[in-house]
């Protein structure tokens, strides 16, 4: 992969996703572009570009897939369901004629958005309650895996016990499922977090962590904005351990530990 090939990759990466590809994810991108460079029968990354280029209806879906980072966990972070659980949902038992919604805005493979649905259903009865989670990513091969609720066992296994009881073991043993009951508050959708937002309604709490940190300041900035603006008053924004509100700080009031409240 020559340099011409890596920062033509990584013009299209920020331009299409936001996603920052500097000289230090070299490595990574001619390993994950290899696959697709030889999947597609290709010999050179020029080719690929080129071919990219040509064929971008079909071929930028994949490109996009392959330089995503969907490193994600069950309960990750887990201060901000405990607030949810103890402060946020608190609330919400005061005004139980109120929607509630929740936005899991870069959702992955799906622990998020579940882990959100568990946390709502052992701390709310939800049943009663106009509750929705919306759970969106820019990865279509993740936002699969998420729709299918299939984890290995192993994965679920690690879980405090109080959880294994959320997931069915697959027969053959290897794999658990998210029950019903958990799904079922989730809409999964593909949603660029740099292109247009369909969603008409404002949220209650927005999680949107360990994906900034892909971006670059201004990229994040304008996030902020537009999460700021996707908010109802007093809702509340998560973001990942190590990340930060930047030029966006005046908008939100801190609680502590990446947990944020609109102004
Ligand atoms: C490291 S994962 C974080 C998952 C989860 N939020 C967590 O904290 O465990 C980052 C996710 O952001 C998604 N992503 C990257 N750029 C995006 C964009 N422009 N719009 C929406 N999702 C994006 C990736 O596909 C990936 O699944």
């Amino acid at each position: 992969m020559t340099e011409q090939d890596f920062s033509r990759l990584s013009r299209i990466a920020f331009d299409v996703s936001g996603i920052v590809l500097s000289d230090a994810k070299k490595e990574l991108v001619y390993s994950r572009i290899a696959r697709r460079v030889r999947a597609l029968g290709l010999s050179r990354f020029s080719e690929y570009c080129e071919y990219l280029d040509r064929e971008k209806e079909k071929e930028l879906n994949e490109f996009i897939n392959s330089i995503t980072t969907n490193l994600t966990s069950f309960f990750r972070e887990s201060h901000h369901f405990e607030f949810l659980a103890k402060e946020i949902i608190t609330q919400w038992r005061k005004n139980p004629k109120e929607p509630i919604r929740i936005w899991s805005s870069a959702c992955s493979t799906g622990p998020e958005p579940y882990s959100i649905a568990i946390t709502l259903r052992k701390n709310i009865k939800v049943d009663n309650l106009d509750i929705r989670i919306l759970a969106t990513d820019l990865d279509s091969d993740v936002l699969k895996k998420a729709k299918s609720g299939e984890y290995p066992l192993k994965e679920i296994e690690l879980l405090p016990r109080d959880y294994h009881n959320c997931f069915y073991k697959n027969e053959d043993g290897a794999k658990a499922r998210i029950k019903d009951e958990y799904k079922g508050l989730i809409q999964f959708n593909r949603l660029n977090l740099l292109g247009p937002w369909p969603m008409k309604k404002k949220f209650d709490v927005i999680f949107c962590r360990n994906v900034v940190i892909y971006f670059n300041k201004d990229t994040q900035v304008e996030l902020f904005n537009r999460l700021h603006d996707a908010l109802k008053p007093n809702g509340y924004l998560m973001i990942g351990h190590s990340e930060n509100l930047y030029g966006a700080n005046h908008l939100f009031k801190p609680l502590g530990r990446t947990i944020y409240q609109k102004k």
